[in-house]
């Protein structure tokens, strides 16, 4: 059975832009909402495979997106190094940060495919139930952005504290996303062997680099990952999400070897085009408060990026995720409009 979504990020586009939406599964559905109340730690929720399984599908029967995104979070992976990760409700992440050496040696990844065990029951049982022709997307933070949290110990505006500790201490900072690079490869490949057709690198937070840097801290990890995951799994597209890395995109693409690219609302469809499509599958650009506001505004928009990409490989999907209060409505219109259009 053919993949419309998965053949179009291998390069091979047909007449169908297809289309999945970042954050597809959430607080916005009352579905999830339901679900999710069942069980009061985020953490837990994510490792209990018949939930996450669930919330996972419950987008694709109401939307038909030709993609589902595997159900966890970026945070499971610290959690199961050792770290002490737990959501604190109004507040996001919260964990006990990494500051000294002595803090990074209590981490390891012994084990930790055991420890994630529940995240590829999760895979297994999506993949058992999705129609054969919908593809299954794992994903797991890149190195930068999870390292960004473990050290704050909290989300932050800036990354400073991430951004300092790589300026005082790069030997420390540097082993810290090297551990992570490694650990994320096994993640991804253990995603793939449970199921999943293609993966995606969310580094959410790598806008926040000066460029001497963006090598060390993004692309560096990054392509560390590509080589493990390829060299394991040849043929899985790895997409990669450097969100807000604007001028630094042609060099990420380049030298991280992505199979394709994820783009943030801040770029320009036009460059997109001409400057990266060449070279591979674009996705993204929608900006998620359009479709919070719906109606002409974000059909318009819609349209121009669907108009602007047709000429080459293209997935539909946001800039980012959605917000929790996006009407379900929006989110059905803009799927049809998606559906009925033809390159
Ligand atoms: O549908 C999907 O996209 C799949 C599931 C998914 C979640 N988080 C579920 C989630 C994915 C792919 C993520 C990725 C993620 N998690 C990122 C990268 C993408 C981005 O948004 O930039 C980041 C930075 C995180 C870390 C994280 N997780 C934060 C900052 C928060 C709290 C913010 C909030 O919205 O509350 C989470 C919690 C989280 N992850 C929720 C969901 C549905 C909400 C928790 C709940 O249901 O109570």
């Amino acid at each position: 059975m053919t993949q419309l979504l998965l053949n179009t990020l291998k390069g091979e586009p047909a007449d169908r832009v297809p289309f999945w939406y970042m954050r597809q599964a959430g607080r916005y559905l009352p579905e999830y909402r339901d679900v999710r109340a069942t069980t009061s730690s985020f953490l837990e929720f994510c490792h209990s495979p018949d939930k996450a399984a669930e919330v996972t599908l419950q987008p694709i029967r109401r939307f038909d997106m030709d993609g589902a995104i595997l159900f966890a979070d970026i945070l499971v992976l610290p959690d199961v190094m050792g770290q002490t990760v737990w959501f604190e409700k109004g507040v996001g992440p919260q964990l006990t940060p990494i500051r000294t050496s002595a803090d990074l040696n209590r981490l390891g990844l012994q084990d930790m495919e055991d420890k994630v065990g529940a995240v590829f029951k999760t895979v297994e049982t999506v993949r058992a139930a999705l129609p054969a022709h919908k593809t299954l997307i794992g994903f797991a933070g890149a190195p930068w952005t999870v390292a960004t949290y473990m050290v704050a110990g909290e989300g932050t505006r800036d990354q400073a504290p991430a951004r300092r500790m790589g300026y005082h201490d790069p030997a420390l900072f540097e082993r810290l996303l090297q551990m992570l690079a490694k650990g994320t490869a096994r993640y991804l490949i253990g995603q793939i062997r449970a199921g999943a057709d293609a993966v995606q690198l969310f580094d959410s937070w790598a806008g926040a680099i000066p460029d001497s840097y963006f090598d060390r801290w993004v692309i560096g990890p990054t392509r560390a990952i590509v080589d493990d995951v390829r060299r394991a799994c040849p043929g899985v597209p790895i997409i990669g999400f450097p969100r807000l890395a604007g001028t630094l995109l042609e060099r990420f693409v380049r030298e991280t070897g992505v199979d394709a690219v994820s783009l943030d609302s801040g770029v320009s469809v036009n460059w997109a085009a001409t400057r990266l499509q060449p070279k591979l599958p674009v996705q993204g650009l929608l900006d998620p408060h359009l479709v919070h506001a719906g109606g002409e505004a974000m059909e318009k928009e819609a349209l121009r990026i669907l108009d602007g990409l047709k000429d080459g490989a293209h997935v539909f999907n946001l800039g980012h995720g959605f917000t929790p209060d996006t009407p379900i409505d929006h989110v059905a219109a803009l799927s049809r409009l998606v559906k009925g259009y033809r390159r």
